[in-house]
């Protein structure tokens, strides 16, 4: 059901650029439109200037005017399921379209863990939480 997009990150780790950790993570996310974009982690000799691939991948659609995301898959190690770090969940969630929106852990193009957004980042602060008039919510 995701192939298209397990293809898309596993190729996006192809292009990691890594020299200080070795560790390449690829990223695709589908957007409303269901344009496909990726990315792949980018370091720096400056460790803390490291973009991390699903940042990538968000940064990529936005530049293209997308801003909806409707699914995104990550790959890290291909022995093991990474997943995303807290930075990049909080970005995630920015442009998540809804909560239930999946995130597609790959191992593997055969084997992958379906999360969702709510699951990986429960109680986000968002940008309804800026807002002055909003309904206050005790939960
Ligand atoms: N990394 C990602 O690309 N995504 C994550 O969610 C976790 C970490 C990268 C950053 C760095 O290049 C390498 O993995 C090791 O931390």
């Amino acid at each position: 059901m995701y192939k298209e997009l397990i293809d898309a990150a596993l190729e996006a780790r192809e292009n990691a650029y890594v020299p200080y950790s070795g560790f390449k993570v690829g990223s695709a996310v589908l957007m409303e439109d269901d344009t496909i974009f990726n990315g792949c982690n980018i370091e720096n000799a400056s460790y803390g200037a490291t973009n991390c691939a699903e940042r990538t991948a968000i940064f990529n659609a936005v530049s293209h005017g997308h801003t909806k995301i409707k699914a995104l898959a990550v790959v890290g190690d291909i022995h093991n399921f990474t997943y995303p770090c807290g930075i990049c969940r909080q970005v995630m969630v920015e442009f998540a379209e809804n909560r239930e929106i999946p995130i597609i852990i790959i191992k593997n193009k055969d084997e992958y863990l379906v999360k969702t957004m709510e699951d990986i980042l429960p109680g986000a602060f968002t940008k309804i939480d800026l807002d002055a008039e909003k309904e206050v919510k005790y939960v």
